[in-house]
């Protein structure tokens, strides 16, 4: 068993962690607003700790699952970050979904001081991190990752190395680009059925067995129709990761017709307060 530290226990981190602790690791963990690694460790045991730094002091694999670029630079290289404390070795697993730049910034950094830094983000949602199902796609040394893969694989059902450091993050935006007009469709598909006055649970148990069928029509479309969106992955997440495609496409040459369309639909609906929705609720902007 291994000495684990966890930094960012928030929608996903909270259980990945959990299972962690659950298969026997010891793990220390960190979170920004310090009530939520209380209550973490009063559910699973374990250590909280102050900092990154701290936290990550002792560990021999450090996991982070937060916001963005600068949020994984701050758990890092910041002040305080786990880079500042951790021992020679130590591996450092990125779950956040974040640009292929910074991931490559942060390896060399990483491997400039005898660290090493795994990009890991994951796909599955809320329900794939609670349930320890979750599709894991790495970038990194394959010697670092065939360390930390049977932690990865406390949380993850496939987790995956797909190249030097940045692939991770790069195979998260193959990921999200086809959720973003797949949910665009799906949105437009049952606000017609609502239109045309069908029963639209009669309508998704009949379709979800054929050629339309999706994870987002089996986990999202119950409640699309219901017009419950008060869980799972926010729409400002959504904003964050296809600004990160976007980014990427301008430098790799792609064209993301839809991908930046929908990238419009979903600030629309952070400027009307929905940020923190999950994404199915793209159909607000349909039948509102
Ligand atoms: N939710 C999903 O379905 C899903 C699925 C796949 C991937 N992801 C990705 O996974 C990551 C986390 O998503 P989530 O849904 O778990 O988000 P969340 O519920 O908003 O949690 C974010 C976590 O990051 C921490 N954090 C953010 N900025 C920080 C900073 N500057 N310094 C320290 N801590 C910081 C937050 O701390 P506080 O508690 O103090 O705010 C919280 O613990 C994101 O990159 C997201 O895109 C999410």
């Amino acid at each position: 068993m291994a000495k684990v530290a966890f930094l960012g226990l928030g929608v996903m981190g909270y259980p990945m962690a959990g299972h962690l602790a659950a298969a026997g690791h010891e793990v220390t963990v960190f979170n920004r607003t310090a009530a939520k690694a209380e209550s973490w460790v009063a559910q699973h045991g374990g250590a909280s700790a102050a900092t990154p730094a701290e936290a990550a002091r002792e560990a021999e694999f450090i996991f982070a699952c937060v916001g963005e670029d600068d949020d994984v630079r701050q758990m890092t290289t910041g002040e305080n970050g786990a880079f500042s404390s951790m021992q020679k070795e130590a591996v450092f697993i990125d779950n956040t979904t974040a640009s292929a730049d910074v991931a490559r910034e942060i390896y060399a950094t990483a491997t400039a001081a005898g660290l090493h830094f795994i990009d890991a983000p994951v796909s599955g949602g809320q329900a794939g991190a609670e349930n320890g199902k979750l599709t894991v796609m790495c970038g990194g040394d394959e010697a670092a990752y065939a360390r930390a893969e049977p932690l990865m694989a406390c949380y993850g059902a496939r987790v995956t190395l797909m190249g030097a450091s940045g692939a991770g993050q790069l195979t998260k935006m193959v990921n999200q680009i086809c959720i973003a007009g797949l949910v665009q469709g799906l949105s437009e598909a049952l606000n017609f059925g609502q239109k045309a006055d069908l029963d639209m649970d009669k309508v998704l148990g009949v379709i979800s067995g054929g050629a339309a069928q999706s994870w987002q029509m089996e986990n999202r479309g119950t409640t699309m129709v219901r017009d419950e969106f008060d869980f799972g992955f926010a729409v400002d997440w959504m904003i964050k990761d296809l600004k990160i495609c976007l980014a990427e496409a301008a430098n790799n040459g792609a064209e993301l017709p839809v991908t930046a369309t929908v990238a419009q639909f979903y600030k629309a609906l952070s400027n009307k307060g929905f940020g923190r929705n999950d994404t199915s609720s793209l159909i607000r902007l349909l039948n509102s």
